[in-house]
């Protein structure tokens, strides 16, 4: 990569071939960490017609997302994912994102997902009952499996049990097939039927028949349900006009592809950390233990698992599943001394910012006290983005926690899991930042070894 140091905005770079856009496309946390690591603050490069700039500090990740934030719309790359979701919540911008963010609201507030703590922790049981000591897990398939569950019957009051496995797997296909068409540069004339570009179209147009059936379903028999799926096909503006199916289609697929992959991916980094650091994990078995002793965990229980929540965060200050955030201007931008012009891409990456010394001591070390209540309010705006922030920050952040804390604690009071190899993990960026092969970790039982009295002062 030829970077060369710009005159005017000091610690920036410019970079300017056609291939920079592929890169960026093809392996995004990996060129934007050589670059931020290269270039600094905020590095520029052009694609072509396209100017890019990648933004690698907390203030000015914080001014566009939050503080300049109507300067801005998502990055048209980001559109990529509508060929699966449609014009969903991810993607759709001004009045139509604004009405559908506020219909989709109430599913997500405290009250509710306080609401969801007995569901998710009764799956997560579920889920485990069938784990035999000695067994090779492929963790992340038994998340995806467990999360996707954990969306159907929160928000579409729908157990997607028999389901649940084959659409997982058909989101994969659908995502792995729109991440590669992303990374391509080709004419529409040679652009052929290849079988992967088959499979792809066929997973996409089985998630949109999975989720035009749940609609038609509730059309038929809408009564009794308070889930979001009837808040979608039941809200109304002033006017009296609701969502069109194919609106409540979108949202309904955009919220079970973001809502499951995600925390599916953020849980499995999880787990292989946790396998990787044992008395982290030690730690996590002993309050679970002590906190649910032999019970499912319920929404009162959380505060007595900080350290189950603290393990994630520090998980995804690592590992951010949703580890490119890109946004278009929509005008000539100020960014504190740095201009920038109307139709420019500004990527901000939370695995570099993640993994900035600037911000965080021994970055690439696994601490989760880092997020200590006292510890993570030093911790500077913008820093720490696994959600986002400003207006478009994820609408399930909190459901994400809830969810993460419940599982964690849920596996670790019963059993340990431990890796089979001791091989370094690479990444895998994806839409999510992957791993680059399947977490394989294998069971252990545990025996109760803490009474609370114990283990108090963990
Ligand atoms: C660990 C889990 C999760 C991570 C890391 C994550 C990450 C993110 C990020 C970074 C954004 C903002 C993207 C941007 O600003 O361009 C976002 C938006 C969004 N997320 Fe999440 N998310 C997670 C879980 C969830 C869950 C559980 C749901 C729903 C059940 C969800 C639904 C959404 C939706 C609908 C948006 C778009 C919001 C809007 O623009 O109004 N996410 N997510």
């Amino acid at each position: 990569m030829t970077l060369s140091q710009l005159s005017a905005p000091p610690r920036s770079a410019v970079r300017s071939d056609l291939s920079a856009l592929r890169d960026v496309l093809r392996n995004p946390s990996g060129f934007l960490l050589t670059l931020s690591q290269a270039a600094g603050d905020i590095a520029q490069f052009s694609a072509g017609p396209v100017r890019i700039v990648s933004i690698n500090r907390a203030d000015l990740a914080q001014r566009v997302l939050v503080e300049q934030a109507d300067a801005f719309r998502k990055m048209p790359a980001v559109r990529v994912i509508g060929a699966l979701t449609g014009n969903g919540l991810l993607i759709n911008e001004d009045a139509t994102w604004r009405r559908h963010r506020r219909l989709a609201a109430p599913a997500f507030q405290h009250r509710r997902i306080a609401a969801y703590a007995d569901t998710i922790a009764a799956l997560a049981s579920e889920a485990v009952a069938g784990w035999r000591v000695g067994d090779v897990l492929d963790v992340g398939q038994a998340m995806k499996t467990l999360t996707l569950r954990i969306i159907g019957l929160t928000l579409f009051d729908t157990d997607f049990a028999l389901d649940a496995a084959g659409l997982s797997d058909d989101i994969e296909i659908a995502l792995d097939f729109i991440n590669r068409q992303s990374g391509r540069v080709s004419l529409p004339i040679l652009d052929r039927l290849t079988p992967g570009k088959v499979r792809g179209l066929e997973a996409i147009a089985k998630v949109d028949h999975f989720v035009r059936s749940l609609i038609r379903a509730r059309r038929a028999s809408p009564g009794g349900h308070t889930d979001l799926l009837d808040m979608l096909m039941g809200a109304r503006d002033a006017d009296g006009s609701g969502l069109s199916d194919d609106e409540v289609r979108d949202e309904a697929i955009t919220l079970i592809v973001a809502g499951h992959e995600t925390v599916a991916t953020a849980l499995t980094w999880t787990f292989h950390l946790l396998g990787q650091y044992p008395q982290a994990a030690e730690r996590l078995r002993t309050e679970a233990q002590v906190a649910l002793e032999d019970r499912l965990a319920a929404f009162g229980d959380l505060e007595r698992l900080p350290w189950a929540l603290q393990v994630f965060k520090e998980s995804m200050r690592l590992y951010p599943a949703a580890f490119v955030i890109g946004r278009e201007a929509r005008q000539r931008v100020d960014l504190g001394e740095f201009r920038i012009a109307a139709g420019t891409w500004v990527m901000i990456c939370p695995y570099t910012s993640h993994r900035d010394p600037r911000a965080w001591a021994n970055p690439l070390g696994f601490d989760p006290d880092r997020f200590a209540p006292a510890a993570e309010r030093a911790i500077p705006r913008g820093a720490y983005i696994p959600f986002g922030a400003g207006p478009r920050v994820c609408i399930g952040n909190q459901f994400a926690l809830l969810e993460a804390q419940i599982i964690l604690a849920t596996i670790a009071r019963q059993f340990r899991l431990t890796p089979v190899d001791d091989r370094p993990m690479g990444i895998r960026p994806m839409i999510t930042l992957n791993p680059d092969r399947p977490v394989m970790m294998r069971v252990e039982c545990l025996a109760r070894s803490h009474s609370p009295r114990d283990a108090r002062g963990v």
